[in-house]
């Protein structure tokens, strides 16, 4: 880095709004009125200092719909010397200073808001889900090409990631010798233990779980699938790594969820948080997490469709070898 860059990276943060909001924006994305009710400060203001942060290159936006996301470049996760400014902040943040403590709390307390936001929404609508879920597309065609996705063989064991009402258990049942499905939501757990019962699904198990942390240990799932969960995530790359650190070496990750799109009504009715998500953005989740995005599918809805939702599937593979495998989990 050279001394004019390293002077006006200090610039930009070297200022107590600036440096709280990196501090912040270490933990993860944010919108720009959750970093305003965070910091208890006015949207101009934050925007001007977001903006200030931005052409330092340190923070970029990206719009989608009318929510505006605030997040760390590439370049300043990536370049050594920025790297190394933004731990000294991350661990700043987690230092004994009152403010900084505070934003952290209250940064907790967006995410945790946000959450239970989701969680009241599946406990309102865990009956209506299997109805839901269909206003995509025709469902059927989906399931078809997501168990295709997984390949011809039968293999041991599969997880599915937000199970819900346990549909994916149930459409790969006869490919798999062991299935577990967890959720964090009790009622729909609840209906995915009678769906599998009805189906006469005996080898999988439902479990109450929180996808970013399972109680599994790390290669021993061959094939782990998350069906429309990412967009309700504040953190969806870390859903990513928290799957791959569960991949066989040569295992796979079926992800299924929406192409970018505009139907804002989604957040306010159905409690999502991300309008879709671009090949661009699952490939840079994969590299991450050290796996290779090996095929996309594309299901768009017929011309005449209203809702005009076109769903993607990415089958993202573990490496087989094992040395990448091991830096992989020591990241
Ligand atoms: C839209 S439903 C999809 C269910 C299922 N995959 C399907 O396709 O029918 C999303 C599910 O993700 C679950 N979920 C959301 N956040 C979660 C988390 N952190 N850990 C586990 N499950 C979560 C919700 O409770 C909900 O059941």
């Amino acid at each position: 880095m050279t001394l004019d860059l390293t002077l006006s990276v200090f610039r930009a943060i070297g200022e107590e709004t600036r440096l709280r909001i990196m501090a912040l924006l270490t933990k993860g994305e944010l919108t720009v009125s959750e970093i305003t009710t965070i910091l208890g400060q006015s949207q101009p203001r934050v925007s001007r200092h977001l903006k200030i942060l931005a052409d330092a290159g340190m923070t970029e936006r990206h719009r989608e719909g009318a929510w505006m996301f605030y997040r760390i470049t590439v370049k300043a996760q990536t370049d050594p010397s920025l790297a190394a400014i933004l731990d000294a902040v991350a661990a700043m943040s987690r230092s004994e200073d009152r403010i900084l403590v505070r934003d952290s709390e209250r940064f907790a307390q967006s995410r945790a808001a946000r959450a239970a936001q989701a969680a009241a929404y599946f406990q309102d609508n865990a009956k209506e889900w299997n109805r839901l879920r269909r206003l995509h597309l025709p469902e059927s065609d989906i399931e078809k090409r997501i168990v295709n996705m997984a390949g011809d063989d039968h293999f041991d064991v599969f997880v599915d990631l937000g199970t819900g009402t346990g549909r994916m258990l149930e459409i790969f049942a006869d490919r798999y010798e062991a299935g577990v499905g967890y959720d964090l939501s009790h009622e729909m757990l609840a209906l995915a233990r009678a769906n599998l019962e009805k189906a006469n699904v005996g080898h999988a198990q439902a479990r109450h779980g929180d996808l970013f942390s399972l109680p599994m240990e790390p290669g021993s799932a061959d094939v782990v699938c998350v069906h429309q969960v990412l967009h309700y995530l504040a953190e969806p790359d870390e859903a990513v790594r928290e799957a791959a650190r569960l991949l066989k070496p040569g295992g796979r990750l079926i992800i299924s969820d929406f192409a970018p799109h505009e139907l804002e009504f989604l957040r306010d009715e159905h409690a999502h948080r991300r309008l879709g998500f671009s090949d661009d953005e699952v490939r840079s989740w994969c590299d991450a997490s050290g796996l290779d995005l090996k095929n996309v599918e594309t299901l768009s809805p017929a011309s005449n469709e209203k809702k005009k939702l076109t769903v993607k599937i990415w089958l993202c593979e573990a490496p087989a070898d094992v040395r990448r495998l091991r830096s992989r989990s020591a990241a």
